[in-house]
């Protein structure tokens, strides 16, 4: 199994037999095999410095019911809230203050944000921090709102695939939902020139190793400046409930793969990872993950922003949190840049 991993070392990219196959012989020590090549990548491209973004759950109102989510459109028990445009600015303010040189505006897919609203934020953003870069994560918008989105000052784009095999696609989503507007809207994204993060969870319901390679062939064929994986975690009012999540072992694998996939991806260690390992975070980092985000979210709305049970961090302070992962980095050698933190291709 080594061979299979120093040949994704070397040529970043396995047949989907191989990477099946060494998805399926995973052991401890084949893991920190993998985990070491991978660090040993990520140290060359971003030596070991790890990057922050503050991220601002600006609204939890969403159109969607994607069956996983505890935000989905049919929680009725979801308190749902809106930051207000100077509120977003306050959260930059602090954010600023504390180093963090990109924000990340995350948020369901909620229609009061039209794109003139949006673009307003964006300037108002860009206006007041010219040095720092945007974040967009709220789900598929048309190309005309990704366009005005991108003139307007954002710089970046996450849009999750969560699953390249249609059939399980369908699984996790509604029939309104299609895995093919879902790529579409990457490949746009792309297209237009913004830095986009795809990415899925890991066990989520369904998922099987062939799912999985469909994940890994989508992921080398965007080749996306991010990816974000995650542990997939059940939340109480969703339909998944009584599912099992994804397991840290897994997710760390698998991170450790697409940093040999993509030797200069920005790949963030989640909070999903944080929430189910004490030091999950650290963990993640320490099979190649680059970037952490920390919340910058006002204190009176974090735990309206619950998209699985048991979310760290809910309770605490940006500043907190900030200082709170300063120390976690260092404990274990890496240091926080403040920085924008760009995609290697970029600086
Ligand atoms: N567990 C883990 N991750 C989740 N997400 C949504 N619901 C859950 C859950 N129950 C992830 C999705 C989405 C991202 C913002 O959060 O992958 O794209
Ligand atoms: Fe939020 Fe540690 S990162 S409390």
């Amino acid at each position: 199994m080594k061979e299979l991993i120093d040949r994704l070392y070397q040529t970043h990219s396995l047949s989907p037999e191989e990477y099946k196959v060494l998805l399926e012989n995973r052991t401890t020590e084949l893991a920190e095999y993998l985990f070491e090549k991978a660090r040993e990548v990520r140290i060359k491209n971003y030596d070991h410095d790890v990057y922050i973004r503050g991220l601002i759950e600006f609204t939890n109102y969403c159109k969607n019911d994607c069956y996983y989510c505890g935000i989905r459109k049919s929680n009725k028990k979801a308190e749902r809230y809106r930051l207000t445009e100077d509120e977003i600015l306050s959260c930059c303010e602090a954010g600023y203050e504390l180093g963090f040189r990109t924000f990340v505006l995350q948020g369901g897919e909620d229609p009061y944000y039209t794109d003139e609203r949006m673009v307003k934020i964006l300037l108002r953003m860009k206006a007041s921090y010219p040095d720092c870069a945007i974040t967009l994560s709220m789900g598929e918008r048309s190309h005309e709102s990704y366009q005005a989105m991108f003139e307007a000052g954002a710089d970046r784009y996450l849009l999750r695939h969560e699953t390249a095999n249609e059939e399980h696609y369908s699984k996790l989503h509604p029939e309104n939902m299609r895995l093919s507007n879902r790529k579409a809207c990457l490949f746009d994204l792309k297209n237009i020139g913004y830095q986009v993060g795809c990415g899925f969870m890991v066990g989520s319901p369904g998922q099987t190793v062939d799912t999985i390679v469909e994940d890994l062939l989508f992921i080398k064929e965007l080749a996306p400046h991010m990816v974000g994986i995650g542990p997939f975690i059940p939340h109480h009012d969703t339909p998944f409930r009584d599912c099992t999540g994804g397991t840290l072992e897994l997710t760390l694998f698998l991170l450790g793969m697409v940093r040999l996939m993509i030797p200069d991806v920005l790949l963030p260690a989640t909070t999903a990872l944080g929430t189910i390992d004490p030091t999950g975070r650290e963990k993640g980092i320490k099979a190649g993950c680059n970037v952490v985000m920390p919340n910058l979210s006002p204190t009176d709305v974090r735990s309206k922003y619950m998209l699985y049970d048991n979310k760290i961090c809910t309770g605490d302070e940006a500043a907190e949190c900030r200082f709170c992962m300063q120390r976690r980095m260092e404990s274990i050698g890496y240091e926080i840049a403040v920085s924008r933190g760009d995609h290697l291709s970029m600086q």
